[in-house]
């Protein structure tokens, strides 16, 4: 088939170079035309294990295509996903200039039936939107007949995961209008999606509103699970319990199943804490507030700063003359994405208060650099006091502390001995609780996870 994506954002170009990489020719438009020459070139605008294979080999295979030429590719195919992206608006809810604007362009300039197709992540009502949008543009041509379906496609995939979530599927939900056009749009996104089906079916066909929000209650769950967690992680210090062994214990239960129950920094990345924030927005426009999830929020803020007062606590609170050593920056492994990574507040706050700073991540580290230096905009100075290093162990060098904020593969099993015989004073704050605290305490290494009985 032939398929456009607008927009070669995250979303945009996994979903792209994937259905291209199942034999569709694929067109990606976006407006930002540096984004559209890096891509030319062979260039990637993000890290996302896999991915610049997939775009290199299909690209050479003439099956996808990157064009400013938006006019082209609107003309290039009946189906239209819109991939743009929807950044928080002033208030916390989600700004949809980019989603009109995409559809906006396809209402100027089609000339048949289209199935438009949300894929960005969108307030339900959106969808309505959209098409009011692409209605105006075809009045405006004198084409107010003309037929389209705008249809509701959301996006489950997780960074550092996006291939293998996009190839492997647990579910693809279709929001579809009841009408003509919408059965319309339903066949051609079924015979899109019919190579993920072929064993057993994974498609959930609903309502176009209901899809829009499934999106949303998906990652308001799996952001509850995790402040829970969290919370529970921060009780379990206080009553000298340890949240690993708690954890395991209720994960065994089926109802309740092992992911997303990792106590840790609190969540970070472009999707929870925008999504959460603009569904606790959407709840109160509707007049009736999400209590849990407004609480959520809440606990993801406080638990940022769990680590912080543990610092406090060993060292005060001006911290001139010390050296913390941190490993991992990005807001999870496999991603070099800085967006509300716990590392940004925890570095800010250690560097405000004095501390000299050495920083280690496989490959978050130009981003890092450039996220702390415009969140200390107001004492630029203060970036002389962090550095990054080459190998974990340079930043644990002479170090009052090592704190592990992101759980790359590569920290899970250190030299302890000669970490131990780097560190200055063997402390080790671990905030994604990968070590067992007996053998850090064999190693000889004061050892502080969260919520493993240990509050400082
Ligand atoms: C999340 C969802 O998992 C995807 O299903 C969804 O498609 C995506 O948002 C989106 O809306 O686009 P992502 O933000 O890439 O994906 O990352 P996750 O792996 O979900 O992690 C989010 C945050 O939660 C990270 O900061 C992670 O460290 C934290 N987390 C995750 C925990 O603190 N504990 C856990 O048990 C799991």
């Amino acid at each position: 088939m032939n398929v456009t994506i607008v927009g070669t954002g995250y979303v945009g170009l996994v979903t792209g170079a994937c259905l291209a990489e199942l034999g569709n020719n694929v067109f990606c438009p976006d407006v930002d035309q540096n984004k559209i020459k890096l891509l030319n070139a062979g260039g990637m605008p993000i890290h996302e294990p896999g991915l610049e294979e997939i775009i290199q080999r299909n690209v050479e295979e003439g099956r996808l295509r990157f064009s400013s030429d938006v006019a082209a590719s609107v003309a290039f195919a009946d189906v239209q996903f819109i991939a743009v992206g929807t950044p928080p608006d002033e208030d916390g809810s989600a700004d949809l200039k980019y989603v009109l604007a995409a559809a906006r362009t396809i209402g100027r300039h089609m000339d048949g039936f289209k199935v438009i197709v949300d894929k960005s992540t969108v307030p339900v009502g959106t969808a309505e939107k959209v098409e009011a949008a692409v209605r105006e543009e075809l009045a405006a041509r004198g084409l107010a007949d003309m037929e389209f379906s705008v249809a509701s496609n959301p996006e489950f995939l997780k960074e550092g995961a996006a291939i293998e979530d996009f190839m492997r599927p647990d579910r693809i939900v279709l929001g579809v209008a009841t009408d003509a056009g919408g059965e319309r749009a339903l066949a051609a996104l079924r015979e899109l999606y019919r190579p993920f089906n072929r064993n057993h079916e994974r498609t959930r066909v609903m309502d176009v509103r209901s899809a829009e929000f499934t999106k949303y209650a998906a990652n308001a769950m799996l952001a509850t699970r995790i402040s829970f967690m969290n919370e529970l992680a921060n009780l379990a210090d206080k009553v000298g319990a340890d949240i690993e062994l708690v954890r395991q214990g209720i994960g065994s239960d089926p109802r309740i199943g092992y992911s997303f129950l990792y106590a840790g920094t609190g969540y970070g990345g472009s999707c929870f804490p925008k999504d959460v924030d603009a569904l606790c927005r959407t709840a109160q426009e509707n007049g009736l507030p999400l209590q849990v999830l407004d609480a959520v929020q809440r606990v993801n803020a406080s638990q940022k700063k769990v680590l912080l007062d543990k610092v406090w606590a060993r060292f005060g609170h001006r911290t001139e003359g010390r050296v913390f050593a941190i490993w991992g920056l990005a807001f999870k492994p496999g991603t070099d994405d800085m967006r509300e990574a716990p590392s940004r507040s925890i570095i800010e706050a250690l560097l405000r208060a004095g501390a000299t700073v050495r920083a280690h991540d496989p490959v978050a580290q130009e981003q890092a650099a450039r996220a702390l230096a415009s969140d200390m905009a107001d004492q630029p100075d203060l970036m002389r006091n962090i550095t990054f290093v080459a190998q974990p162990l340079d930043a644990a060098q002479g170090a009052d502390a090592l704190i592990v904020l992101t759980e790359w593969k590569n920290y899970k099993s250190p030299n302890l001995r000669a970490l131990k015989n780097a560190l200055r004073s063997p402390l080790v704050l671990d905030g994604r609780n990968i070590y067992e605290p007996h053998a850090m305490a064999a190693a000889g290494l004061t050892y502080m996870g969260i919520g493993r009985n240990n509050a400082a």
